[in-house]
């Protein structure tokens, strides 16, 4: 073991620190770097220096398991973070730590770097850790340089290698696919590798997103336990290694995907790995979530301390088959409901193939003659008139085989030259690894905008997974048809990023036949998702509480819809919690239904804030109760939203047992009143009446869901 040409060092220690945790790394005497702790902050940090040097990892048969950043070919023989063939041929790699240095961004934020080198080859990895003090969040990547004469291959190249100590670990993982999303399980990890991982491509998340919780010791609770939150900012294939080692201790391997992907590294270039982020909490999920949300509002999602307009979208009103009447009908319908914008769906295109089912014209992009004559510029204006905007469904990444598209440009599509191709939707992916159609993709919005500069939203959909992954211009190019599942996913932020260098505000939900692709990398260009095309509410409770670990609810989409049994009331509250939007026939609301609406549109206005800016508290889980309670709390504790939801009705009595509320300030005074009421029901809760914070958060409340009355909202005001 070892690499022999370097001198033995005083160990370089390399804390990497929040405002409450700690990731200490230390040079071994063969200046391997590795990590030595990951947990509560001390606060002294002199006494680093004492952890033991984790000697017990030294094992001169199996290498040093606490790697930081694991080589493989020489010393270790554990699974590596980074494995490659040199320009030689010869696949041994070896990393010594060089230097560090720590750069302040500003108050909050730092970045260490931490320069490694192979001592026999010219390769060079820096590893960044950008830390966000308040919100104890750490941001991982790497970045691999080779100053070798020929191309290096690079074979695996993770972002995050993570080194923990613990009594046992739970890691808590999803599964899926369309209208499933978000299974939760947990499990405990035994020895050997559990992977989490996707080679989907295009669609990447559809069966698993690249989101996880992990416990330390035993499984953590809301509001106790050691706990990581950790998900890869990365739109394309993952893969993550969680290996319980011959210790008992768990080393944590995240990035791209391996599967199929070897990348090449011509001489002085770089190639830097998508970030890991993560946050570390000693109490709980809901604190964990909790910190993760406030920065990712402040620091990562478009207009993330914004706020979010609410709309009528027409998908599961008209599906294929509207025209400019039906269209103008439905502003109407958007405006009598109060909402702030038309979301106009899949349908409006192509002419040759038009797009009037799912089987033709996708990749054509223009206003389809027959259902809109005047085109879209029209209805902008029309809907403008009518005192409400216009958003504007597109899918632009794909193509069905029968469109113009298709026949002008197959060599743009992904598909095997010499095999039968295989849809998903009866469509195929673009090939963004193409600049070609990079620009042919940027063009779509670009010529969107430009033509009709007051459009207010765009849905960005991706509906098919990528099957016989080949790219015609990679062959051309010759270069490496291995790079295409990176080069697809790099094509398309290079898309995104020319969109957003011109069109900076406007709000675009990222959308993929549901949650198929959802990662903190796409939510820096996208101001909300769709969790998943299941809006049945009762699901919807489930899938929006497990998004919401990762997620904050300002990112949510959730529109009221006819899917399930629930009444509109319950419909409406669950979509309230997140970015409340409607896909239902306005004109078939019943009087009351559409008062209702109404009110409720106007009440969410009033109380969205606390939703999208405050604190989510998660309180009673509805997978083990037979009702899901959760609140929204504004950081100055003057206001607060409770939602409450029926979800087992094998007693039908629902609960009336206190829970303790959190998030409110102990010595102020709260007004309790309830919200979203249907017409001419009264509420089950006393009037007005008024609890001290400390009641609430001590003896608890329980404003009671039962069969009668399946939904509540609350709202929480301070009086004094
Ligand atoms: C996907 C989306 C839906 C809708 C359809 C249109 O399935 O998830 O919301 O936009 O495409 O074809």
């Amino acid at each position: 073991m070892g690499t022999g040409s370097f001198a033995q060092n005083q160990p370089t220690i390399i804390p990497i620190e929040t405002r409450r945790n700690a990731l200490v790394l230390q040079t071994d005497k063969e200046n391997h770097l590795g990590i030595i702790y990951f947990g509560k902050k001390l606060s002294q940090s002199a006494e680093y220096k004492s952890i033991p040097s984790q000697s017990r990892q030294h094992d001169g048969n199996a290498g040093i398991y606490n790697s930081a950043y694991t080589p493989s070919g020489t010393w270790s023989v554990s699974e590596p973070a980074l494995q490659l063939t040199h320009g030689d041929g010869n696949k041994s790699l070896d990393l010594v730590y060089v230097s560090h240095k720590t750069t302040k961004e500003n108050d909050n934020v730092s970045v260490t770097s931490i320069v490694l080198k192979d001592p026999v080859y010219a390769v060079e990895v820096t590893l960044f850790y950008k830390t966000y003090f308040q919100e104890n969040v750490v941001e991982q990547w790497n970045v691999i340089k080779s100053e070798e004469k020929n191309p290096v291959t690079l074979q695996k190249y993770a972002s995050a290698n993570l080194y923990f100590i613990a009594k046992d670990y739970y890691l808590t993982h999803y599964n899926g696919t369309w209208a499933k999303e978000m299974n939760p399980e947990e499990e405990l990890l035994t020895a050997g590798i559990r992977v989490l991982d996707s080679k989907l491509g295009t669609r990447a998340n559809l069966f698993q997103p690249p989101s996880f919780s992990l416990s330390f010791d035993k499984p953590a609770t809301e509001t106790e336990g050691k706990v990581l939150l950790g998900t890869l900012a990365w739109s394309g294939n993952f893969k993550m290694d969680f290996e319980v080692d011959s210790y008992h201790n768990l080393r944590l391997i995240a990035g791209i995907n391996p599967y199929a992907s070897e990348y090449p590294l011509a001489s002085k270039q770089e190639f830097k790995t998508p970030s890991f982020i993560y946050t570390f909490s000693e109490n709980g999920k809901g604190e964990a979530s909790r910190n993760l949300h406030i920065w990712a509002r402040k620091y990562r999602i478009l207009d993330g301390e914004g706020t979010r307009m609410t709309l009528l979208n027409n998908w599961e009103a008209t599906y294929f088959d509207f025209n400019e009447d039906k269209l103008s009908e439905l502003f109407k319908d958007g405006k009598k409901l109060g909402v702030d914008l038309f979301l106009l769906d899949d349908g409006w295109f192509a002419n040759k193939y038009p797009r009037n089912n799912d089987q033709a014209g996708l990749g054509d992009w223009q206003e389809n003659i027959k259902k809109l004559p005047h085109g879209i510029g029209y209805l902008v204006k029309e809907a403008q008139k009518t005192g409400i905007k216009f958003g504007i469904w597109v899918e632009p990444e794909m193509v069905n085989p029968k469109s113009e598209l298709y026949e002008k440009h197959p060599d743009w599509v992904i598909k095997q030259p010499q095999r039968p191709e295989h849809y998903m939707r009866n469509q195929l992916p673009l090939d963004l690894s193409n600049p070609e159609v990079q620009n042919f993709v940027y063009g779509i919005l670009d010529k969107l905008f430009t033509e009709n500069p007051d459009i207010a939203y765009i849905k960005w959909d991706c509906n098919a997974i990528t099957f016989n992954a080949y790219s015609a211009y990679l062959e051309k190019s010759k270069q490496k048809q291995s790079q295409l599942y990176v080069d697809y996913v790099k094509g398309l932020y290079k898309v995104l990023e020319k969109i957003r260098a011109k069109y900076p505000k406007i709000p675009m939900m990222l959308c993929s036949g549901g949650g198929g692709r959802v990662d903190y990398e796409a939510l820096k260009y996208f101001t909300e998702f769709w969790p998943s095309d299941n809006t049945d509410p009762l699901e919807r409770v489930f899938m929006q509480w497990e998004y919401s670990y990762f997620f904050p609810a300002i990112t949510q989409s959730a529109h009221v819809t006819d899917w399930g049994k629930q009444p509109l009331k319950f419909r409406t509250d669950v979509a309230m919690m997140g970015r409340l939007g409607y896909d239902i026939v306005v004109s078939h609301l019943n009087e009351k239904d559409l008062k209702f609406s109404q009110e409720a549109v106007a009440t969410y206005n009033s109380v969205k804030d606390v939703i999208f800016q405050g604190d989510l508290f998660r309180l009673v889980d509805p997978k083990k109760n037979d009702y899901a309670a959760l609140m929204f709390a504004a950081k100055n504790k003057s206001k607060a939203i409770l939602f409450s939801y029926l979800v087992g009705n094998r007693n039908g009595d629902g609960s009336d047992t206190p829970f303790r509320l959190e998030g409110l300030d102990a010595s102020k005074n709260y007004k309790v009143k309830e919200l979203n009421l249907y017409p001419e029901t009264k509420s089950a809760l006393k009037e007005d009446q008024i609890y001290s914070g400390e009641y609430l958060m001590t003896v608890g409340f329980n404003p009671i869901v039962n069969a009668r009355r399946t939904s509540v909202v609350v709202e929480i005001t301070v009086v004094n």
